[in-house]
């Protein structure tokens, strides 16, 4: 047996969702993660991740030593690959009837806590969906009524960093202004979403900006994503934002045509 499990990539609403804001994400279909019974293990930081996990479930034990997880989700990246290991083995573990078909997800969400302390949820949910979702923190995830395909695309900045870090760095400044404005740019983006694409991609750009500010202002712009949006932006991107916790990562980017091969990434859609 073979769990399957995709990447996710956030549009808008990373950090304010932790204090109850809502966000707009999507699962990454072009990339994801395999968990499988194998007998060829080969020493991954996704296998040390798997072990961690293994650690906090004992009695399977020796089940666990006969796992193996390959990945095209870069790892630490904000693309959601613990998210998609804590799925997979939630989802393993009720295949095989360790657990309930209805406690996946909060088995799952237990697991993601290992790595990356208490999170809101939205990364789980993203790479459990199969389309946009609109989430907001203990609720059930909405589907996201899209009347266009917006061009949205991905791009390494080279450089990593710890959620929990970004996460902690926010809270710690206790900007209620820039939750709001966060806030505003999700309702702006789902608005966007609905409108036709003439009439929705400024207000998407719009939105997309907003949210770029707040990653600034709050501090989560390393140098090496500032390069990379001003070379996004020469290229004729429209709008730039980091997407994940910030402060390294990849970044997104909206485009009024497709864009030269160079500058495509991983497409979003
Ligand atoms: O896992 P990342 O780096 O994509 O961040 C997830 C989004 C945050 O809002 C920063 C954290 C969270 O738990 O929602």
């Amino acid at each position: 047996m073979k769990f399957t499990v995709p990447g996710k990539w956030i549009l808008v609403g990373e950090h304010a969702v932790v204090r109850g804001a809502p966000a707009i994400v999507a699962p990454l279909s072009s990339r994801s993660l395999i968990l499988e019974e194998s007998t060829e293990l080969e020493a991954s930081p996704l296998q040390t991740a798997l072990e961690k996990i293994a650690e906090t479930l004992p009695g399977l034990s020796e089940k666990f030593s006969r796992l193996k997880v390959s990945s095209d989700i870069p790892v630490q990246a904000g693309l959601g690959s613990s998210a998609a290991l804590s799925v997979a083995v939630a989802r393993y573990l009720e295949a095989h009837d360790f657990l309930p078909n209805e406690e996946i997800l909060a088995k799952a969400q237990e697991f993601e806590n290992i790595f990356h302390g208490s999170s809101s949820g939205l990364d789980l949910a993203a790479v459990s969906a199969s389309g946009p979702i609109f989430f907001r923190r203990g609720e059930d995830p909405k589907p996201l009524t899209c009347a266009w395909t917006p061009k949205i695309y991905l791009h390494d900045s080279g450089t990593r960093s710890s959620t929990k870090e970004c996460v902690e760095h926010v809270a710690n400044q206790n900007r209620k202004d820039l939750d709001q404005l966060m806030a505003m740019a999700v309702d702006g983006a789902r608005a966007a979403l609905r409108l036709s694409e003439a009439e929705g991609i400024s207000l998407l750009k719009d939105a997309i900006l907003t949210a770029a500010k707040c990653f600034e202002e709050w501090g989560l712009m390393n140098a090496e994503s500032a390069a990379l949006t001003e070379k996004l932006y020469r290229a004729g991107a429209l709008a730039v934002k980091p997407t994940g916790s910030g402060n390294g990562g990849f970044l997104l980017s909206l485009w009024e045509n497709t864009p030269p091969e160079e500058f495509r990434g991983l497409p979003g859609f």
